[in-house]
């Protein structure tokens, strides 16, 4: 019943998106404020029109959360689904082949910012639910919270959140902002990085200075601020903060094993990648890198003169942003304390450095023995014909660990996006594929859950 609703739907579901994707709601850039907002109201009367109750368009400090419920029983249980309509900017715009904000399909591939994180995953969610309504076949409570500022932190979701427990009471948060390995190899994506992100100032002379009259006598910054970021990891690429491993949880041999099982081929890798050799910490695989493994990384650097030409100059000041992926058990706060004291004592006495704390978040990582592992994993081979792998993601998404602490809730998460889709990337783009077996799956998992829920709920008969 419902797929002949999906395939009946199909294009009006595509075009939906489409229109959805033309708003540049870039939440860094505050030039597109009003574009955020716009995005928002379109969510918001697609719920609505979906069958939703108590819409709301929730004001924030920042941009505006979009919540909706469609409540059916008071016995049954309730699916949280969360998603971020907000989307990265798409600088370099030079580089894409046809603009971010108009959405184009190509070979089988819907182009645009945010086609894939994560306005059309988060999409998915709300043609599911209207397929659910309209075939009177939504078999549990579902309430939705859609933000705006995800990919800038999630601070006032996190305000948002602690403020509203009550009615956001449910049993299990859904979300699809992941990727799965393949599209004939289904996965589930069980733990996030977590991150600290900060940023450094090292200055020298108090002003700018001819490279010639001064060169050779005072510390150039930008030629300090490398020799430091330098120092920060060794030959190995090990990490040499102090204290940085010492609440990193390790893999057990079996758990390693395992992973090693996870379809993966290292000249597919570095072919896609256009690079001649990978790189990364001694004595880990790349899958264990990318997810089990914390990392430390320069996001940008600058100082000095980058314009045209050449100009000879000593820089008075040199910045980096640095970022660090955390795994279980690190904490932001502690890693970026431990970070920011070992930063200081690396600069040598002809320097002054500053540090600062942009944003953070925690580490997750979920179980797969859980009830709604179950049902996703069910709805997963239901679509896809095979069980789905558990998968450890490189990214991160802050929020989900603050889920868990502040409303006591775990997250599924049921992303089905690949990590081809060059998310962030100029020319992202997200499968036909993949959106329309999105929407598919998502109903299975309500079905499964629901079903295991009543499951468990029914005292077993047989020997009272
Ligand atoms: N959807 C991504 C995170 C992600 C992608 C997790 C793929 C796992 C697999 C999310 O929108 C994101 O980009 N998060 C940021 C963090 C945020 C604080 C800016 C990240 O991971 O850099
Ligand atoms: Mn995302
Ligand atoms: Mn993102």
């Amino acid at each position: 019943m419902l797929e002949n609703y999906l395939n009946t739907h199909k294009d009006r579901f595509l075009s939906e998106l489409f229109e959805w994707l033309r708003i540049p709601s870039i939440s860094a850039d505050s030039n597109y404020k009003g574009d955020v907002l716009r995005a928002a109201e379109f969510l918001s009367q697609k719920l609505k029109d979906a069958g939703a109750d108590n819409v709301e368009i929730c004001a924030t400090e920042g941009h505006p959360i979009v919540y909706g419920e469609k409540i059916i029983g008071k016995n049954l249980p309730t699916v949280l689904v969360y998603g971020h309509y907000d989307v990265q900017p798409a600088d370099p715009i030079e580089l894409w082949t046809t603009p971010a904000f108009e959405p184009n399909v190509r070979d089988g591939y819907i182009y645009a910012r945010g086609s894939c994180d994560d306005k059309g995953q988060t999409y998915m969610h709300v043609k599911a639910f209207e397929m659910m309504m309209k075939n009177s076949a939504l078999p549990c409570n579902v309430k939705f919270m859609i933000e705006g500022e995800e990919e800038v932190g999630s601070k006032n979701l996190e305000t948002y959140v602690k403020n509203n427990v009550e009615k956001l009471k449910a049993d299990i948060i859904l979300i699809s902002d992941t990727s799965i390995i393949a599209n004939d190899v289904p996965s589930i994506n069980v733990g996030l990085r977590g991150l600290s992100y900060m940023e450094v100032e090292v200055t020298g002379p108090n002003r700018d200075l001819h490279s010639g009259i001064y060169g050779g006598a005072v510390a150039n910054p930008i030629n300090v601020l490398c020799e430091m970021i330098t120092k920060l990891k060794d030959s190995n690429e090990h990490i040499t903060i102090p204290h940085f491993y010492d609440k990193v949880v390790e893999l057990s041999a079996n758990e390693r094993a395992e992973m090693a099982t996870t379809p993966f081929d290292l000249d597919d890798y570095k072919a896609e990648l256009d690079l001649s050799d990978i790189h990364g910490e001694k004595g880990y695989t790349t899958l264990e890198r990318t997810s089990t493994r914390p990392t430390l990384d320069v996001n940008g650097i600058w100082g000095g003169y980058t314009g045209e030409g050449s100009k000879t100059v000593i820089a008075s000041k040199a910045y980096a942003k640095i970022s660090m992926r955390l795994v279980p058990n690190q904490s932001a706060q502690e890693i970026s304390d431990l970070f920011a004291d070992y930063f200081r004592k690396l600069a040598p006495p002809s320097v002054k450095v500053k540090v600062a704390y942009h944003h953070g978040g925690e580490p997750y990582l979920t179980s797969t023995e859980s009830v709604p592992y179950q049902a996703a994993k069910m709805a997963f081979h239901k679509t896809f014909g095979k069980n789905p792998i558990p998968t450890r993601g490189g990214g991160s998404i802050p929020i989900v660990a603050m889920f868990k602490k502040v409303l006591g809730l775990e997250s599924i998460m049921m992303g089905f996006g690949l990590d081809s889709d060059a998310i962030h990337s100029p020319d992202e783009r997200y499968g036909l594929f993949n959106y329309y077996k999105g929407i598919e799956t998502i109903p299975y998992f309500f079905q499964y859950y629901a079903d295991l829920v009543k499951k468990e709920a029914v005292p077993v008969a047989a020997n009272s």
